[in-house]
C-alpha cells in the first residue's frame, strides 16, 4: 500500500500532472483549461497556511494521487464542512489508492473537529460513486445538469459523511 504524506512543493509537477490528465480527458473536474504550476503552488500554501490537508499517496518513490478538502462555502455557518477533491494518476487506480486517500483525508477532517464533508461528483462517475459509498458516504442530493462539459450537461451529485 502506498505512503499518505502530507504534500511538499517538490510533489507539485506530479500532481499536477494527474490533475491534468483529469481536466483534459475526464468530466471529474468541470475545468477545461490546464491548471499551471504557479497556480497550484499558491494553492499548496494557501491550503497549507490555513491548516488544512493537502495528502499525496506515494507508491516506489512516485506519487500516485492526492486528496484534500477546503471551503464548501466560505461563509462562517460553513465552518464545520469541507468539500473534499480525491484523484488518483489513472494507472495506478483500482488498487486501494484512493480509498487510502480517502480515509485518511476523513482522518484528518475529524482530528481537525469537522462535522461533515462533502463530495461534489459527476453523476455518471461511477468509480467515484462507489469509492465514496466504500467509505462510508451518502447520497445527499442531485442537482442536474447544472454544468456543461464536452458538449454535454453534467448532473452534480452530493455525497456527505457526518464524521
Ligand atoms: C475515483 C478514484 C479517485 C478512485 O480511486 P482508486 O484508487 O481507483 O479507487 P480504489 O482502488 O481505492 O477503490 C476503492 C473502491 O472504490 C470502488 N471503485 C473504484 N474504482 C471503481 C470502478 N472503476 N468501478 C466501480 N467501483 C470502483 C470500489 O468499491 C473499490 O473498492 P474494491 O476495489 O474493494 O471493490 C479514481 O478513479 C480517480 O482518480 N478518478 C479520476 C478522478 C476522479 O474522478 N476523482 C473524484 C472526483 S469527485
Amino acid at each position: 500500500m502506498p505512503e499518505i504524506r502530507d504534500a511538499t512543493e517538490a510533489d507539485l509537477p506530479a500532481l499536477l500532472a494527474i490533475l491534468n490528465q483529469a481536466i483534459r480527458e475526464t468530466t471529474a473536474i468541470w475545468h477545461t483549461a490546464e491548471a499551471t504550476l504557479e497556480a497550484r503552488q499558491a494553492w499548496l500554501r494557501e491550503r497549507q497556511g490555513r491548516g488544512l490537508p493537502v495528502l499525496v499517496a506515494v507508491d516506489g518513490g512516485v506519487v500516485r494521487g492526492f486528496a484534500s478538502y477546503g471551503d464548501f462555502r466560505p461563509f462562517a455557518g460553513f465552518a464545520a464542512t469541507a468539500e473534499h477533491s480525491v484523484y488518483v494518476d489513472p494507472a495506478a487506480q483500482g488498487r486501494g489508492v484512493g480509498l487510502a486517500l480517502l480515509e485518511a483525508l476523513v482522518a484528518r477532517g475529524r482530528a481537525a473537529g469537522l462535522h461533515v464533508m462533502v463530495g461534489a461528483i459527476e453523476a455518471g462517475n461511477a468509480a467515484s460513486v462507489a469509492l465514496h459509498r466504500k467509505a462510508g458516504f451518502e447520497e445527499a442530493g442531485l442537482l442536474r445538469e447544472v454544468g456543461r462539459k464536452f458538449d454535454r450537461w453534467l448532473d452534480l451529485l452530493f455525497m456527505t459523511r457526518r464524521l
